[in-house]
């Protein structure tokens, strides 16, 4: 199947429908899952490589699961014709019911990635129809809009887990070709930017709210509410994220090796884990059996896994796959500090939101100043509810709160993350030990 088939199939809007522009969004974000899953063979979509990671065919289950629990299943008298998905797609929601347990998600070869593929196409069209027929109420076109940020979401997902699946096989497998980057450019200056101190607003506002008039209303998940102020004290925080250069200099420097730039869990980690450099990253020690997919890298240099294979890893690029506890320890090592949240926020207002998801690179750009994007910045921030932060009713209020405990925010976006998904009030988050996500850092003081 080649990728201009994809975008092609299923429902077709109908022009000039009034439902047409929701329809189209719709149909995007669905083709966009379709169009990454098919660089995936059946194969490579059934195998879960670890808990926290999912396989392929049950992120385009569950995607289409949420449209048929959320949109679909407000209509009145819809009854699903394979009501074993919802037991077998319900990701973490309570309020639907038991489910297939999370590390058991790679054990579910039934139904077949092609029966999955004809799950897809039967919500696309129900979806579509009811959208046409004016069927979807307001509270249903709701929870479509955020169906679709959802499955954004699980777009990226579906890459990170991709890569960690693949990242086991010593065949070095390759998602999607690409040419060698051009030689190496230095890395881009490193500025600071000052941060006064002083009251912020930060958060999104809420857009039903017709007193709000800040124009941050576009839409928001329920952890970015409400605006509020915040005290921000004075400082500064670097115009561009920690490079893969400056990652060396920190290993060079026994950065892996000294506990006391540690915290006590992130020493813990570093033990237990054996972690000497980035994850996917690997020492080459010989010319040959383990070279480079390209065939460039020497004896003692470092290549990290991509989805395009193995490669050396670039000194312009952003650090990537870094724990919050490496994050943390690199910081203190330069005598800085990762930024809170809401400095970030603050700091970054204006910049440039760029490296979102091409499909074609599914890898990070050079760093840039001024610049969000590319990889997720962990932040010092622990991830909690905003004063005021409301629980949804039902099921959809399970989304985002529940999830408030032992974990950070990371900041900005990746080169994973699907174009126009990136905004500056976004509160991803992860526990503190992860690094399958795209995850890197910048400083502050
Ligand atoms: C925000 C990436 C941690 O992976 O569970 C997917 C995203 N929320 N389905 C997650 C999400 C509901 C979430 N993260
Ligand atoms: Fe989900």
């Amino acid at each position: 199947m080649t990728v201009g088939d994809v975008t092609t199939q299923g429902p077709q809007p109908v022009p000039g429908s009034s439902a047409g522009a929701t329809v189209e969004r719709f149909l995007q974000v669905r083709r966009l899952t379709d169009l990454l899953a098919s660089r995936l063979s059946p194969e490579d979509q059934i195998p879960q490589s670890m808990t926290a990671a999912s396989p392929a065919a049950w992120h385009r289950a569950h995607t289409t699961w949420f449209f048929e629990e959320f949109v679909l299943g407000r209509l009145p008298g819809y009854t699903s014709p394979e009501p074993v998905f919802r037991f077998l797609f319900n990701s973490y929601y309570e309020a639907v019911g038991p489910r297939q347990p999370r590390p058991q998600r790679g054990l579910i070869t039934r139904p077949s990635v092609a029966e999955i593929g004809d799950f897809r196409a039967r919500v696309d069209e129900a979806v579509v129809a009811a959208l046409e027929a004016g069927r979807v109420d307001d509270r249903g076109l709701e929870l479509l809009e955020l169906g679709c940020h959802h499955e954004q979401q699980h777009q990226e997902l579906m890459l990170m887990d991709a890569k960690h699946l693949f990242s086991h096989n010593p065949t070095d497998p390759v998602y999607v070709h690409r040419a060698p980057d051009p030689a190496p450019a230095a890395p881009a200056e490193q500025d600071w930017l000052d941060v006064v101190e002083g009251v912020a607003q930060v958060g999104a506002s809420d857009p039903t709210d017709p007193s709000d008039t800040t124009g941050r209303a576009g839409f928001s998940y329920d952890n970015e509410r409400p605006r509020h102020r915040v005290w921000v004290p004075g400082g500064q925080v670097a115009t561009r994220q920690v490079t893969v250069a400056d990652w060396k200099r920190f290993m060079a420097d026994g950065g892996y090796s000294r506990p006391e730039l540690w915290l006590s869990d992130g020493w813990a980690a570093v033990q237990a884990e054996g972690w000497d450099a980035p994850g996917y990253w690997r020492r080459e020690d010989g010319a040959g059996d383990s070279a480079a997919t390209d065939g460039s890298a020497a004896h003692g240099d470092w290549t990290t896994f991509t989805l395009s294979g193995r490669r050396p890893v670039v000194d312009a690029e952003p650090v990537c796959h870094v724990s919050f506890y490496e994050a943390d320890a690199f910081a203190r090592w330069a005598g800085a500090r990762l930024p809170t949240e809401f400095e970030w926020e603050v700091a970054s207002a204006g910049w440039r939101i760029a490296d979102e998801l091409d499909p074609d690179r599914c890898h990070p750009q050079p760093a840039t100043e001024r610049t969000i994007g590319g990889v997720w910045e962990w932040t010092s921030s622990a991830y909690l509810p905003y004063p005021g932060f409301v629980t949804e009713e039902g099921a959809a209020g399970e989304y985002n709160g529940k999830f408030m405990s032992d974990q950070h925010v990371l900041r900005g976006g990746s080169a994973l993350t699907p174009a126009g998904h990136t905004r500056p009030t976004y509160r991803n988050f992860f526990p503190a030990s992860s690094r399958w996500a795209a995850t890197g850092l910048r400083l502050a003081r």
